[in-house]
């Protein structure tokens, strides 16, 4: 019998859309026009996408089908009962409520349960989750573990919070922390998963300190398939199995259906508490919709049902890591620094490694992102102090690591897109001396990074 080591797409394509080759020049005046942020450039004067892994998949047929089926009406329609049961048997929460992308989820709990003065402790906060905490006057608390905040570190499960923190956290401030979030996988971090010991861990402190505790619950299944191939014992399972049992130890979550329920938009809030449901419920019909829809169409409500079956079936799993794994490796072979080991959905460089003669107030993150796009019409994020360096007084501070993060689509790009995308960094990493930073001229107090302006440094 033949044992083969080629990991293929586990998929055929049937539907493709061009992409657009365009000159450097063009996207040299692309970039000026806008501000030097690549949020503000039209999508298609990008060739290979890489800004975000959100809302960006490719939908199965199954889920193209399933959205003929929408029932579109208002109040209590079909494709509720089929969303809601699919979310139910996932994790085993009493109440579900959809919305329309994960943040409407944040929103609608931080608004409902939080209050000015308080404290979220998290593996660490995506920037919309710290930005709904920070709204409501209180504190976002990143407890990641110390193997987290190091890039070259390898850890098998680098996205663990660090218990002892948790604890003393819950020790001091303890009053003041309605509950605890854990990040699966933490994006912030790298994309890198949490393992089920951590989150039993987490369940005994949130019993003995009586805290609820929340799964930012994301890219559950690929952190369900990251504790399958490397936690002790698990290998045998099943990624539902294993993401059932994930869920088991929280009493709720946030959730974009937008990674890992495979669709194009949605989202959901899940908890077990009848007063807080309430209390979320009555804050959704307010802004999102009725609580059989949240903002959904009956069709969306389908295809992230339909989604959430596919996500955790383990060719599809094997086939995500393997991929984000074979770009890592790449640039690991070619000295790039990367965070390691690879993370479940992006590839994150170390722009602040690659780029030493740009300190972090001048935005190397920024820099490596404009280069990419100028050079090879990739566009990547920067998850770094643009992102994270601005204090809520106002002043601004570098965050831990200053990151671009290549994110990769699901079941969008083929290996060739992937080969090109690993030349192209090779390629810009090799002109790194060349590269200036840049400074913010325009910028919104609140998630700058979505739409401030730049301009370059002198060189
Ligand atoms: C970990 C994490 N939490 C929350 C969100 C917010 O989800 P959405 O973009 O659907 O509002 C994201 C989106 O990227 C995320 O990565």
């Amino acid at each position: 019998m033949l044992h083969f080591k080629t990991i293929i797409e586990p998929f055929r394509i049937k539907s493709v859309e061009a992409v657009k080759f365009t000159r450097r020049e063009d996207r040299e005046r692309a970039l000026v026009e806008a501000g030097y942020n690549v949020f503000r450039l039209h999508a298609e004067d990008v060739l290979i996408d890489l800004l975000t892994d959100s809302g960006t998949g490719a939908m199965s047929a199954a889920q193209w089908g399933a959205i003929m089926q929408g029932d579109e009406s208002y109040a209590g329609s079909r494709s509720f009962y089929r969303f809601r049961d699919v979310v139910q048997d996932l994790t085993g929460y009493r109440h579900i409520i959809p919305t329309h992308q994960g943040r409407a989820a944040e929103r609608i709990l931080f608004h409902s349960v939080l209050e000015e003065g308080e404290v979220v402790p998290n593996n660490n906060h995506f920037d919309t989750t710290r930005a709904n905490v920070e709204v409501e006057d209180a504190e976002a608390r990143d407890l990641v573990i110390p193997e987290g905040r190091v890039p070259s570190q390898i850890h098998p499960f680098k996205g663990n919070i660090d218990l002892a923190a948790l604890e003393r956290t819950l020790d001091r401030d303890g009053a003041r922390v309605p509950l605890v979030m854990v990040t699966v996988t933490n994006n912030t971090g790298g994309g890198q998963p949490v393992s089920l010991e951590n989150l039993r861990g987490v369940r005994k402190l949130c019993d003995r300190y009586k805290k609820p505790f929340f799964l930012d619950a994301c890219r559950f299944a690929e952190n369900a398939y990251f504790i399958k191939i490397r936690e002790e014992g698990q290998g045998g399972r099943t990624p539902k199995e294993i993401a059932q049992e994930m869920f088991s130890l929280a009493d709720g979550c946030t959730m974009s259906a937008k990674k890992d329920g495979l669709a194009n938009i949605g989202g959901f809030l899940a908890l077990n508490d009848d007063t807080w449901a309430e209390r979320c419920r009555n804050l959704l019909i307010l802004t999102e919709g009725f609580p059989t829809y949240g903002g959904l169409a009956g069709y969306d409500l389908e295809a992230v049902a339909r989604g959430l079956e596919e996500v955790v079936e383990e060719p599809y799993l094997r086939y995500r890591i393997r991929s984000i794994e074979y770009l890592h490796e790449r640039l690991v072979a070619a000295d790039v620094p990367v965070i390691r080991p690879a993370g479940g959905h992006a590839v994150y460089i170390d722009a602040r490694a690659l780029l030493p003669h740009i300190p972090p107030l001048s935005y190397p993150g920024i820099a490596l992102v404009n280069a990419l796009y100028v050079e090879a019409g990739i566009r990547g994020v920067e998850i770094g102090t643009v992102m994270f360096g601005r204090q809520p007084d106002g002043t601004e501070k570098a965050p831990a690591m200053d990151l671009v993060r290549l994110a990769i689509p699901r079941r969008v790009y083929t290996q060739s897109h992937i080969d090109y995308v690993a030349e192209a960094v090779i390629g810009v990493a090799g002109m790194k001396d060349r590269l200036r930073g840049y400074r913010i001229t325009k910028a919104p107090a609140m998630l700058r990074h979505f739409t401030a302006l730049f301009e370059p440094l002198p060189a």
